[in-house]
């Protein structure tokens, strides 16, 4: 099979397209290289393919010949008040709707990223997909008005997309402004680690490799969205703890005020695509939390 991958220089993109490649398909991966976090980092996680560089929301997008689009490029963070406002509607809402477009005029099929900042402080947990939203941060704001494209797309344009709802994705390779990258180089280097708050919120931390497993597999569900979480849910200070047993040191931690429009807590409800598909995390926060700190440690060692 033949598909396209943007984003295919982050975190997870790069991953999805190492996996595709190891099964044999062919890619075409896209990422613009954005200034969000060092391009340096960026090039690095694409060391083994090529990208093309290319604007989703102002270069020409031709999707024809292909027979999916993984659609993963986007503004991401959580805390995005401000003036970075217009950054995420240029980089989320645009180019969503551009990619949106042209897989609809080829009609292309559209696997794309969108989040549990979806939800905000949710309705309930675990959250159902048919939770109401209500994103607590212009991130959020910019990846529910994704969904509504989706919806419109699908409906108006026959547009066929799957949309999933990634919770906190970790491991190696993370982008370097979360919060378990920030503190595995803080416990590598013995620098400390920020915690916002009291670190009493919570999350649905998944693994990268679910994640991967779980888009590839999406390609084969009905339309719609869809969760993408783990199975467990771990307070930061219970993954900070998890974290130092698994270094064998002690991680200092200094406490900094909480940030405006952080959930309190984040649990996924995964039925939904276990039902379409036959997908559920298998990687315990333990297992995964190891293998990121290891491929970190190696990485800080290596300098
Ligand atoms: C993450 C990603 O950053 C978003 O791009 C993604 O869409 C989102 O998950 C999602 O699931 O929707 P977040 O859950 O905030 O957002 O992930 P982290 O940056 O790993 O933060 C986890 C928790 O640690 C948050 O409560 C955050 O405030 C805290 N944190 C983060 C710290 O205490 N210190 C830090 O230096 C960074």
């Amino acid at each position: 099979m033949r598909y396209v991958v943007t984003g295919a220089a982050g975190f997870i993109g790069s991953h999805l397209t190492e996996a595709l490649f190891h099964s044999g398909h062919d890619v075409t991966a896209i990422d613009c290289f954005s200034d969000y976090y060092d391009a340096a980092v960026k090039e690095e996680n694409a060391r083994g393919f090529d990208v093309r560089r290319l604007d989703l929301a102002s270069d020409e997008i031709d999707v024809a010949g292909h027979d999916a689009v993984f659609h993963l490029a986007g503004q991401p963070g959580a805390r995005s008040f401000g003036p970075v406002f217009a950054d995420y509607v240029r980089r989320n809402l645009l180019a969503t709707q551009r990619v949106f477009e042209a897989a609809a005029a080829a009609r292309t099929p559209v696997v794309w990223a969108s989040s549990s900042s979806v939800y905000g402080d949710a309705e309930r947990y675990p959250t159902p997909e048919d939770a109401t939203p209500q994103p607590n941060n212009p991130y959020g704001i910019t990846k529910l008005a994704c969904e509504h494209l989706h919806d419109t797309y699908a409906r108006i344009f026959g547009l066929h997309a799957v949309g999933l709802r990634y919770f906190t994705v970790y491991g190696p390779r993370q982008r370097p402004d979360m919060a378990f990258a920030r503190a595995v180089a803080a416990l590598a280097r013995d620098e400390p680690f920020e915690i916002y708050g009291d670190g009493s919120q919570s999350r649905s931390f998944t693994y990268v490799a679910d994640v991967v497993d779980a888009t590839i597999r999406a390609l084969d569900a009905p339309p719609g969205v869809y969760n993408v979480g783990g199975g467990e849910e771990a307070s930061m200070q219970e993954a900070l703890k998890l974290l130092e047993e698994i270094a064998g040191r002690p991680l200092q931690v200094v406490h900094a005020p909480p940030q405006t429009g952080d959930m309190r807590r984040t649990r996924a409800d995964t039925a939904r695509l276990e039902r379409a598909v036959g997908w559920r995390a298998t990687t315990p926060l333990r297992e995964g939390l190891a293998a990121h700190w290891s491929w970190a440690s190696a990485r800080v060692a290596a300098g």
